[in-house]
């Protein structure tokens, strides 16, 4: 059952003057990702062939992503009538696929696939919890607070999946670190580049990982703050087992924080030096 509908938005408070055009990108971009759930069920439906709970409950967790791709779609629709949301989307749809006929995770296990899942679900919750902080657009800043909240019962909802996978399983400390550190370097794989691509960018313009990637982390990390940080890497120990707080956590976070800003920067200076591109945005 889903925790709140886009129907009951109050898209009428929607305010043009206070959309800041450096969001719009990261939003559109994320709408594509976001709407291609079910893809993501059908696969965790078969990698949990013999699960029927687990499967139910990702049918569920499956429509709540589509309803975020909706609502940030149509969200990016009024900050840019002249975009095509179903548009987008059907080029991303054909260009970025997921193995829907999988019965076996590609983490090696199921508890790995759900420390995988945890680690999106780490990601995402704290992605629209720093553009809710960010945006003083009151609808947008309206479904993000929403959809972090969803975000953050989807990290739960695989964590206690996952905790009953790790007793049969047994997968070490080591393998649930190596797992949950491989998820996390993917983001700077093509599903956010080539969603950056399809959402922002004429179809006649080749796909370019790098540029797209540039283009799409140097705003989105922009939006987060330090807190955005600690929090997930409160997250990221409790899906590896270790305390979520405490000074290991903490150095972890001041670490990361470090890092993202460098990563950020890189990236900046990577999308400003492509002007062409930028202006193509
Ligand atoms: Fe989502
Ligand atoms: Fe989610």
């Amino acid at each position: 059952m889903k925790h709140w509908r886009m129907e009951e938005m109050a898209w009428d408070r929607f305010d043009p003057a206070k959309v800041d055009p450096e969001l719009v990108p990261s939003i559109k971009a994320a709408a594509m990702v976001e709407r291609n759930g079910l893809d993501y069920a059908a696969y965790l439906n078969g990698v949990f062939a013999d699960d029927p709970d687990f499967r139910q409950a990702a049918d569920n967790w499956a429509l709540e992503e589509v309803q975020h791709g909706d609502a940030l779609g149509k969200w990016a629709s009024l900050a840019d009538p002249s975009w095509d949301y179903a548009a987008a989307f059907a080029r991303y749809r054909a260009g970025y696929k997921i193995n829907t006929e999988a019965d076996a995770s590609v983490r090696g296990s199921r508890c790995g696939e759900l420390i995988a899942r945890c680690m999106v679900e780490t990601g995402t919750s704290s992605f629209y919890t720093a553009v809710a902080d960010a945006t003083d657009e009151p609808v947008l800043q309206a479904i993000c607070r929403q959809i972090a909240a969803d975000e953050f019962r989807h990290f739960k909802l695989f964590y206690d999946h996952m905790r009953r996978y790790l007793g049969r399983e047994n997968l070490s400390f080591l393998q649930r670190l190596r797992i949950a550190a491989g998820r996390v370097s993917e983001t700077e794989d093509d599903e956010l580049a080539f969603a950056y691509h399809c959402a922002n960018l004429p179809p006649e313009l080749a796909f370019s990982h790098q540029d797209c990637l540039a283009a799409y982390l140097s705003r989105a990390i922009s939006f987060y703050r330090y807190r955005h940080i600690e929090r997930s890497m409160g997250m990221i120990f409790k899906a590896v087992g270790l305390p979520p707080r405490g000074r290991l956590s903490g150095l972890s976070a001041r670490l990361a924080w470090r890092f993202v800003q460098r990563r950020q920067r890189r990236f900046a200076a990577r999308a400003g030096s492509r002007q062409e591109f930028a202006l193509a945005a």
